[in-house]
C-alpha cells in the first residue's frame, strides 16, 4: 500500500467515529467536508517517508502520527478561512466549511479535528506506548502556543510581524513535526531530521506566497491575491517575485542537502524534487521562469534575506525544538 492509501485509510478510520447514531449529523458532515477530498497531503506523506527511511518498525504508529498532522492541518485551514481571519470562500476547489455549512459549525469542526488528532495518535500507540509522550509533545508544540500554528495566526493580530518568524510558526512548525515525528514514531533519534522539515516548511510557505501572486483559483483551488488584499507578510511581496523564486530554489536545495544518510534517502529526495516541481515548476504549461538577477538586485536580495534572518533569531533549530527561548526585539518576546 502506498503512502497516500495508508493516509486516506487512517483518516477514514478516524472520521468514522464522528458519524455515530445520536451525534449531531451536520457536525459529522462538516468534519468530513474539512478533510475529504484532501489536498496534497504533503505533511503526512513526508512523515511516512521519514518513518520508512528510519526503518518503520511500527507502521500503525507512524500512520497515526501522520494522520494526526493532517487533521491539525485541516483544522487550521477551516479556521483560517473564517471571516475573522482570511474570509476565504473557496478551499481545495470547493466552498470552505463556513460557506458550505455556517460559521458556528466551522469553528466547531476545527475544534473537533484538533481533539480528534490527539485521539488518532494516542490510540495507535499500543505496540510502543513508550513513544507516545514524545510524539504528543512534538504534535502539541507544532500546533499550540508559543511557537506553533496558533502563534503563526496570532502574528496576524500584532501590529508588526517578522516574515520568517510568522511563516515558521504558521507553516514550518508542522513540516518540522512531520520529519521529527516520523523519525520518533519509528523509534529513531529525531534530532537529525529537524533540518529537512525546517527547510521544506519555509520553502513551502514561500511557494504559497509565490502562487498567491501568479496562480489563479483554478490552479490552487483557493482565492488569489489574498496576501496583498489582507496586507499579510509575504515572501513574494517582500522580496519581489524573482527574489522569492530564487529563495524558494535555494530552500529546496537546502532541504535536499539536509536529508541525513539513510536507506530511504533516494525516495525522500524524489519526494522533495516532486514537490518543488509541483509548487513552482521549471517546465510545462505552468512553468515559472527563473531569471538571473543583475548584481545590484542580487546584492539587495541577499541583504533582504540576511535581514530576515537577523530579525528572526528563532531560526536556530534549537529554538524550534522548543529547547531554548530566544530574545526577539521585533516581537517583544523574551
Ligand atoms: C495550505 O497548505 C496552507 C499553507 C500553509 C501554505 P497546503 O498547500 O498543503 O494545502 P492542501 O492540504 O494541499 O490543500
Ligand atoms: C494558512 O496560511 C496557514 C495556516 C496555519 C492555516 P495562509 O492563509 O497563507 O494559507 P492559504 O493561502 O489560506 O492556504
Ligand atoms: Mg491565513
Ligand atoms: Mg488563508
Amino acid at each position: 500500500m502506498d503512502f497516500l492509501q495508508r493516509i486516506e485509510r487512517t483518516l477514514e478510520e478516524s472520521l468514522a467515529r464522528t458519524r455515530q447514531s445520536g451525534a449531531p449529523p451536520r457536525l459529522a458532515q462538516a468534519l468530513r467536508h474539512a478533510v475529504f477530498p484532501g489536498g496534497a497531503r504533503i505533511r503526512p506523506q513526508l512523515c511516512l517517508a521519514v518513518a520508512l527511511a528510519c526503518g518503520d518498525d511500527d507502521p500503525r504508529l507512524a500512520e497515526g502520527f501522520a494522520a494526526a498532522l493532517e487533521l491539525m492541518h485541516c483544522a487550521s485551514l477551516v479556521h483560517d478561512d473564517l471571516p475573522c481571519f482570511d474570509d476565504a470562500d473557496l478551499r481545495r476547489g470547493l466552498p470552505s466549511v463556513h460557506k458550505a455549512f455556517d460559521e458556528r459549525l466551522a469553528v466547531l469542526a476545527g475544534d473537533g479535528l484538533i481533539v480528534l488528532a490527539f485521539r488518532t495518535l494516542s490510540e495507535r500507540a499500543t505496540a510502543h506506548p513508550e513513544r507516545l509522550a514524545g510524539l504528543l509533545s512534538i504534535l502539541d508544540e507544532s500546533v499550540g502556543p508559543p511557537f506553533g500554528i496558533v502563534a503563526g495566526q496570532a502574528w496576524e493580530c500584532e501590529s508588526h510581524a517578522a516574515l520568517a518568524e510568522y511563516q515558521r510558526a504558521k507553516t514550518g512548525s508542522l513540516f518540522a513535526a512531520a520529519t521529527v515525528g516520523g523519525a520518533a514514531a519509528a523509534g529513531a533519534d529525531p534530532a537529525a531530521w529537524h533540518g529537512l522539515g525546517d527547510a521544506l516548511g519555509e520553502a513551502y510557505q514561500v511557494a504559497d506566497d509565490i502562487r498567491d501572486v501568479i496562480c489563479d483559483s483554478a490552479i490552487t483551488g483557493k482565492p488569489m491575491g489574498q496576501d496583498l488584499a489582507l496586507d499579510r507578510p509575504s515572501a513574494a511581496l517582500r522580496l519581489g517575485l524573482d527574489g522569492a523564486v530564487i529563495h524558494f530554489d535555494r530552500l529546496m536545495q537546502q532541504a535536499i542537502d539536509s536529508i541525513p544518510d539513510c536507506a530511504g534517502k533516494a525516495r525522500l529526495r524524489g519526494l522533495v524534487l516532486h514537490e518543488a516541481q509541483r509548487l513552482v515548476p521549471t517546465a510545462g504549461p505552468n512553468k515559472v521562469d527563473r531569471v538571473a538577477l543583475a548584481p545590484d538586485r542580487m546584492h539587495a536580495l541577499e541583504a533582504a534575506l540576511a535581514a530576515l534572518r537577523v530579525a528572526s533569531p528563532a531560526a536556530s533549530s534549537a529554538s524550534r525544538a522548543g529547547n531554548e527561548a530566544v530574545d526577539h526585539p521585533a516581537s517583544g518576546r523574551a
